[in-house]
């Protein structure tokens, strides 16, 4: 079945951050659940909304998934897609609802942000989901920050840089 995706608008915010919090604790993204505020939301979706991209995955009227960031403010950057956020459901993680929703994000990048040559992200080293859709998409890692990451369990861990020329 064909992925139900759409761009997010500012009514979203109530069921993007319901999302997020179960993504949240299910590990992988740079907030835990009790940071995944409004104010949070708010602000990457007004970010998004006006300046790059934000798309939703849904599924039976509710959102499953999200994807957002936006091109850099700098004139020496403003080729290049960065802020990039991506989050699954937990009970929808798996089922390729990812990849569907990044390769949405990416032709709206070729066919509408024409100016755009480079999309930008991290990732803990890790997240060997994460890592696997990035890759499958053809990003490659262009650095790496040692101990960047700390996690809770009490070990500091790897952040991947990792970049996509998209013309
Ligand atoms: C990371 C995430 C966005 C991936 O989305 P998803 O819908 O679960 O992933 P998909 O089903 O689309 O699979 C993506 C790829 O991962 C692979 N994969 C799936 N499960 C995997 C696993 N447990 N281990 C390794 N690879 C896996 C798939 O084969 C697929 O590869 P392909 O694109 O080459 O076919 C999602 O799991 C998520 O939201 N995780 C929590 C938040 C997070 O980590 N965000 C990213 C922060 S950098």
């Amino acid at each position: 079945m064909t992925p139900d995706i759409r761009r997010s608008t500012l009514n979203d915010l109530d069921g993007i951050t319901t999302m997020y919090r179960a993504a949240a604790a299910s590990g992988g993204l740079a907030r835990k659940p009790e940071e995944i505020t409004a104010t949070y939301v708010a602000g990457f979706l007004n970010q998004a909304t006006q300046t790059g991209l934000s798309l939703l995955v849904m599924a039976d009227g509710r959102v499953v998934g999200e994807i957002h960031g936006w091109p850099m403010p700098q004139s020496q950057f403003a080729h290049v897609f960065g802020d990039l956020t991506i989050a699954i459901h937990p009970q929808f993680q798996g089922q390729g609802l990812g990849r569907a929703l990044f390769a949405a994000l990416i032709t709206e990048i070729e066919s509408g942000l024409k100016h755009i040559r480079r999309v930008e992200l991290g990732c803990r080293a890790s997240n060997l989901r994460a890592l696997a859709l990035y890759h499958g998409l053809g990003f490659v890692v262009e650095g790496r920050l040692k101990n960047r990451i700390y996690d809770e369990a009490g070990f500091y861990e790897d952040d991947l840089v990792m970049g996509l020329l998209v013309r």
